[in-house]
């Protein structure tokens, strides 16, 4: 039976300063940590034991999903001090995993797509790897796969500081999703007790004996490596989940919500558990609010993530933002973004009245945990 390891170690430097107190993996997406979107995956995919490679705030991640029993499964742990690389993780876990193939996830890509076909593809195929590829307009961030059209052999396999585009112009590219198959026989090919990258250091050798191929996968596949990736992960996967509901569902409203009925919701839009939303708000397009969120009169939402316990005061704007849990924000504060750089606020800020916090033209605008905003920011 096909078992999983999913790499949950990372720092999440580039999604700081949400990162600060939530794991990576453990990001909300439409209400759902990232990574338990994943376990349910696999599972459908007939896949019971999967182990977790965690290292930055473990505690966290253990904490959340235990031994899996919740969601079916049997989880497993394997701990490194300091990050062993994504090819390092992968080794400390061969124990549980030498015996038969193993699908390896990265914990921070959005998916919602046929994870069996890949299994059906890697077995006719008879290699020792296959890696998820996903064509994407701008691979410049990216791995870049260069495969045979004919064989789906990977000819090269360029990391992001590796690949140019031919006369530096920028056209499409299969690139890298993160989620592979693999054989034990990988095994062989990772040092043990170093810090190891199975991207840089890995593949391109198997590559080059003519034993990785590429699958290419349809469906949802989307990093959440910066926070605008995961504004847009959300909303392509709320998106996506509705087209999949039987009766032509807008928005995905929790029954316990309250909504006041002079308050509109602009579809799409997520109200999560217990969420209060007062008189004359206007939420919506493109909001997702979690649990227990308070939303006061007046309150205009667009664009934007609100995670679990926030309160939102009377008369605030909120667009292009990612508000973390528990944040308080005080009456008539506009909070805006600026296209791609958002406002971040990551766990227990508090943002006092009267305030405009715009984001600048050029990079997101982010304030750390419990940090309390006395003063307009623009
Ligand atoms: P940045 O610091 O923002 O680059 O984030 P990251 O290091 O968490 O992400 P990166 O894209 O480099 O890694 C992809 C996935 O591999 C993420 O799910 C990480 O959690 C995971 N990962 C990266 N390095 C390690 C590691 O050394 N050990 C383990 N267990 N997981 C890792």
């Amino acid at each position: 039976m096909t078992k999983a390891i999913i790499l949950s170690g990372g720092y999440g430097t580039r999604l700081r300063p949400l990162s600060c107190t939530i794991p990576k993996s453990l990001m909300p997406i439409v209400n759902k940590p990232v990574m338990e979107r994943q376990i349910l995956l696999l599972k459908s995919a007939g896949v019971k034991e999967i182990v977790l490679a965690v290292s930055v705030m473990d505690d966290i991640v253990k904490n959340y999903f235990k031994d899996g029993s919740q969601l079916g499964v049997r989880i497993h742990y394997t701990e490194e001090k300091h990050p062993l690389g994504t090819a390092g993780a992968v080794k400390i876990a061969e124990p549980y995993l030498e015996k038969e193939n193993f699908f390896m996830i990265n914990g921070d890509v959005i998916l919602n797509c046929d994870l069996k076909g890949m299994l059906k593809f890697h077995t006719a195929k008879k290699g020792i790897g296959t890696i998820a590829g996903k064509v994407v307009d701008d691979p410049s961030r990216y791995g870049v796969l260069i495969e045979n059209e004919d064989t789906h052999q990977i000819l090269e396999f360029l990391e992001k500081d590796e690949y140019s585009p031919p006369n530096g112009k920028i056209i499409p590219m299969p690139i890298n999703a993160g989620v592979y198959l693999l054989e034990p026989e990988i095994f062989s090919y990772i040092e043990p007790h170093k810090k190891v990258s199975i991207e840089r250091q890995v593949f391109p050798i198997v590559a080059k004996k003519e034993q990785l191929f590429y699958h290419q996968i349809s469906g949802v596949w989307k990093d959440i490596g910066k926070p605008y990736d995961l504004l847009e992960g959300n909303m392509i996967l709320m998106v996506d989940l509705m087209k999949n509901l039987e009766d032509n569902v807008k928005n995905l409203i929790d029954q316990s919500a309250d909504i006041h009925p002079s308050s509109k919701i602009y579809s799409p839009c997520t109200i999560g558990e217990k969420v209060v939303i007062h008189g004359d708000c206007n939420i919506g397009p493109n909001v997702i609010l979690g649990d227990n969120v308070f939303i006061d009169n007046n309150v205009e939402l667009r664009d934007c993530l609100i995670y679990n316990e926030s309160y939102i005061s009377s008369n605030v704007k909120i667009d292009k933002a990612i508000i973390a849990d528990n944040c308080h924000i005080q009456e008539n504060v506009t909070l805006r973004g600026n296209n791609e750089n958002l406002v971040i606020l990551a766990s227990y800020v508090e943002v006092l009245k009267n305030l405009e916090i715009l984001a600048p033209k050029t990079i997101s605008l982010t304030v750390c945990h419990h940090e309390v905003l006395k003063e307009s920011m623009k």
